[in-house]
């Protein structure tokens, strides 16, 4: 089995990473999706082509995504999509993590996979911190977040011990998920996830450290003149927002309110 994830504030990474291990399976075998897609050349090219081929010779890939608006970051479509040789016959199991309401996101993921022959096993949509930290609406406090925390880590070794006996969890996959996704959202948000986004912004408090475009999954960010530029290929996975330390970039919001990171809650 091999797991491929993205995770922009380290949700998702916790979650798959607790998948695995209480399925007992190795943690060396979880890829960041970014390794699979980035422009790489030479040795890392090579190292690529070597990830990309261990996943085809797989017969059980889990795939993992933060929820964005009931739906795919537009990263793992891409993926998805530039990939499509390597779902045929493919077993999937499909986890997402979300702040409040995901829908049928994992549902999403499984329409495009099948249309390459991926056969679904289930699909696991755990609630952890809200990602989107330019928003005070969605803001809760650190002992709210370690107790969203503590009841997801149970929930996933809930849903391993399931699969141990060979009943895989079936979120987001079902007709009435579908509609709830569709109507509670997606018809309203759709356009934010049909590609990547031109929408960063970034402040005068911009020091050009670089600690963005190092973490950035696209590699959408670059410096120039002492400051960071941003490209129009961004996947809103708020990694770059969540660890400027000058709180310089925002998104969906105007203002960081209070940078989340999954380490933060984990640590305090
Ligand atoms: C652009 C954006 C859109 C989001 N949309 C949703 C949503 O529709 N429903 C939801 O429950 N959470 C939503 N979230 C919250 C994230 O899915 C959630 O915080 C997730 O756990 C982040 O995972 P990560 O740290 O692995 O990136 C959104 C977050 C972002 C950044």
């Amino acid at each position: 089995m091999i797991g491929i994830y993205l995770s922009g504030t380290g949700n998702t990474r916790h979650i798959i990473k607790e998948f695995f291990k209480a399925l007992g399976e190795e943690e060396r075998r979880l890829i960041p999706v970014e390794a699979l897609m980035q422009k790489v050349e030479g040795d890392e090219k090579i190292r690529q082509e070597l990830l990309l081929e261990a996943v085809a010779r797989t017969n059980r890939v889990v795939l993992a995504f933060p929820t964005q608006f009931s739906n795919m970051p537009y990263l793992i479509r891409d993926f998805i999509n530039k990939h499509h040789e390597l779902w045929s016959g493919k077993e999937l199991f499909i986890i997402t993590t979300m702040g409040l309401f995901a829908g049928d996101v994992t549902g999403c993921a499984a329409r495009e996979l099948q249309k390459y022959g991926a056969d679904i096993l289930g699909g696991l949509q755990i609630q952890m911190p809200d990602a989107v930290c330019d928003s005070r609406a969605l803001k809760k406090s650190c002992t709210a977040s370690r107790e969203i925390i503590r009841k997801a880590e149970k929930r996933v070794h809930e849903a391993a011990a399931s699969i141990r006996l060979g009943v895989f969890p079936k979120e987001g996959l079902t007709t009435v998920a579908h509609i709830c996704g569709l109507f509670g959202q997606r018809l309203w948000f759709y356009n934010k996830t049909t590609g990547y986004s031109n929408r960063l912004k970034i402040s005068d408090a911009c020091v050009g450290c670089g600690l963005c475009a190092r973490n950035c999954p696209t590699g959408n960010l670059h410096i120039e003149n002492g400051r960071v530029v941003a490209g129009n290929h961004c996947t809103m996975c708020y990694r770059c927002i969540s660890h400027c330390p000058t709180q310089a970039l925002t998104l969906l919001g105007k203002k960081v309110v209070d940078q989340v990171m999954y380490e933060k809650f984990a640590t305090q």
